[in-house]
């Protein structure tokens, strides 16, 4: 029976007999089917690990290659289905009124600036034009920190998420908004490419290094989005989360390099506002190819830390050691 007559059956019990059925309301959220975008991803796969397959009904996740990233732990229920976030054929028959849709999907990293734009505005265009024709149930969209950052000429990647985020807010549709900040965990390819920077003989800090950055464990905010999930939070707000510590993107670089092994403590400091618009005209013709991408100066320069991190007991960080998340993250997944 699809979710929607399932949800309409357990409205019914609610009056049958004239009595108020308790348990009614909780197997209708029981009843609800989850929609993942991204969840081949560093966040995604660690998110369908943790997803009780039992307090929901359906459970799929969009992957362009499902058969080459099939996430090793996924719950057994989960299902897999091929698809492009673009191509609305491709999910559109999955989505009805039962479904809450966790968009996590992006283009990140080292994409270029013409696939973040076409991932991240247009995909998130297109199935938020197919969730709304279907009327699902709810949204959790996954955006960034770096939506927030007061200038983004050169970082695509956080104007495109800035974007998504304004599509997200008009859709219409009952939505909450996730900014994470630097999420680490093992795997995370931002801690990746600051070890690799840390681990470089002589450390090089973009500007003052004074910018203050709020690592995020990946299971803290798997834990947070499935919170917010069971406390039914879709109310259109827009929730910066970041982790326990807030440090200094230099005092960070510095704890990387003592986990890395590296203990000479040689910085030098580099000027920021130049090297941006250069780096940003040769990944122009190099593509990702770079060790270093514009997009992540940025971290150099504005505050990536949560402001109006909801005053919640199940929204609060709980990996307090920040030396322990770090170790953690230059683990291998
Ligand atoms: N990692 C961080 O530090 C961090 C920080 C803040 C916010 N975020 C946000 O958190 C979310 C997850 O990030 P992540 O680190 O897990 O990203 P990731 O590892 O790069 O994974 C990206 C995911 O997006 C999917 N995807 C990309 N293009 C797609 C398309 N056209 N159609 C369908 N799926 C597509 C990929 O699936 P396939 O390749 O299998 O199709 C993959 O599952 C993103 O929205 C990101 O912006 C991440």
């Amino acid at each position: 029976m699809p979710a929607a007559k399932l949800t309409i059956a357990a409205a019914f019990t609610i009056i049958r007999g004239g009595k108020i059925d308790r348990n009614a309301r909780l197997r209708e959220v029981a009843l609800e089917s989850l929609f993942i975008t991204g969840g081949s991803g560093f966040v995604g796969r660690r998110l369908l690990a943790a997803i009780d397959p039992g307090r929901f009904g359906e459970l799929r996740w969009l992957s362009r290659d499902p058969a080459g990233r099939a996430p090793r732990t996924a719950p057994v229920p989960a299902r897999a289905v091929r698809g492009d976030i673009n191509v609305p054929e491709s999910y559109r028959a999955l989505l009805d009124p039962g479904v809450t849709v966790l968009h996590l999907a992006a283009a990140t990293g080292k994409a270029g600036p013409a696939l973040q734009r076409r991932v991240n505005v247009d995909g998130t265009r297109t199935l938020l034009q197919e969730c709304a024709r279907a009327g699902v149930r709810r949204v959790l969209h996954v955006s960034s920190i770096a939506a927030k950052f007061p200038e983004k000429k050169h970082y695509p990647y956080a104007r495109a998420k800035e974007e998504g985020e304004a599509l997200v807010r008009a859709s219409g549709l009952p939505h909450v908004i996730l900014r994470p900040t630097i999420v680490a965990g093992p795997g995370s390819p931002v801690l990746a490419g600051l070890g690799r920077l840390a681990s470089l003989p002589v450390l090089p800090v973009f500007g003052d290094g004074r910018t203050r950055v709020q690592p995020l464990h990946v299971d803290e905010l798997v834990r947070m989005m499935l919170a917010v999930l069971a406390g039914d939070r879709f109310r259109g707000e827009t929730l910066e989360i970041g982790g326990a510590s807030i440090v200094t993107i230099e005092d960070l670089l510095l704890r990387l390099r003592r986990l890395l092994g590296r203990h000479g403590r040689r910085v030098i400091h580099l000027p920021l506002r130049p090297l941006m618009p250069l780096l940003a005209a040769v990944e122009k013709l190099l593509g990702g190819r770079l060790p270093l991408s514009a997009g992540q100066l940025y971290s150099f320069r504005y505050d990536g830390v949560a402001e109006n991190r909801a005053p919640r007991e199940h929204l609060e960080p709980r990996w307090g050691d920040i030396d322990a998340m770090l170790a953690d993250s230059l683990a291998h997944e």
